[in-house]
């Protein structure tokens, strides 16, 4: 083997699957932290049709990958491929991140709970003992019901413009020391006036154009959280004006990206050098 080839069978490849892959930002972040910890590593895009989910998975499998990030559409559907998923992940319904074990068994995890308690923290905001609202119901919405209750949120309100599927996830996820409630999206206005953290996980704001999908009468003093990074959300600019203090989803993106890396490697990711690294390829 010359260097080259010695190097390359030596390289552990991550990368994600998802469809399309056109703009994620995660090859930036992962690639920064193995720069900086000096890996010999790479992260590559591996674009899913839906209809090649289970090949996908084998090849994980035969080629030995040694992790791999999940997103949209897969996140549901890749849980049955997989030899075993973390029990906080099958409560949330969703897989982000594979990790492939000595033995080679697949497991999945979900690091988008921490990822977004994490990215609050890094704005010193907590959701220990606050009230909160919750704008949505899909994937996104199960991994923040989930993270509002592990950090013991008092109450959690979903609401949402398909009633049946806020209530499933309230169901999933009340309890008697914290009542989590589902609510028709038009009952938003008045039924988070009192709520201290509000957050945005709806599609609604991925279009330049989508006026905010709640009214933000009740935004002042509020904490308000969208979880799309790009473009900047009229929930946020708006919640903004009326003197919320807004945070954007960019933070989440990095943090489950670091817990991602933290599972995959067992070394502490370098977060600071992965947060600049995204924003250097976002622009
Ligand atoms: P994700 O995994 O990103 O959460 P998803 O599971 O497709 O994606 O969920 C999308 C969320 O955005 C849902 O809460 C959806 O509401 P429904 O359950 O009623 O479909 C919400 N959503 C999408 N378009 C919307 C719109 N125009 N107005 C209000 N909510 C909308």
């Amino acid at each position: 083997m010359d260097d080259k080839q010695e190097r390359n069978a030596a390289q552990a490849v991550f990368g994600i699957i998802g469809w399309p892959l056109g703009h994620t930002l995660s090859s930036a972040l992962h690639e920064a932290a193995y720069r900086k910890l000096g890996m010999n590593a790479v992260y590559s895009a591996f674009p899913t049709p839906p209809e090649s989910l289970r090949d996908a998975v084998r090849d994980i499998r035969a080629k030995g990958l040694r992790g791999i990030n999940v997103t949209v559409p897969h996140k549901v559907a890749v849980m049955s491929f997989l030899d075993e998923v973390a029990a906080a992940a099958a409560k949330i319904g969703a897989v982000n991140t594979i990790v492939r074990t000595a033995d080679g068994r697949l497991v999945g995890h979900n690091t988008d709970a921490a990822g977004f308690v994490l990215s609050l923290a890094r704005e010193g905001v907590s959701l220990a003992g606050r009230r909160v609202a919750v704008f949505g119901a899909g994937g996104a919405a199960r991994a923040v019901v989930a993270a509002a209750a592990a950090e013991k949120a008092a109450e959690i309100r979903i609401f949402n413009r398909t009633l049946s599927r806020a209530k499933e996830l309230a169901d999933a996820f009340t309890a008697p020391e914290r009542p989590v409630t589902a609510f028709p999206i038009d009952d938003a206005r008045d039924g988070s006036a009192d709520a201290d953290v509000w957050v945005q996980t709806t599609s609604v704001g991925l279009s330049e154009t989508d006026a905010p999908p709640v009214p933000l009468d009740h935004a002042a003093g509020k904490t308000l959280v969208d979880l799309i990074y790009r473009p900047r959300t009229a929930f946020l600019i708006e919640g903004g004006r009326r003197g919320a203090k807004v945070i954007d989803g960019y933070g989440m993106l990095v943090y489950q990206a670091a817990e991602a890396f933290r599972l995959w490697t067992g070394l502490e990711p370098p977060v600071e050098e992965m947060w600049s690294a995204g924003l250097a390829a976002r622009k």
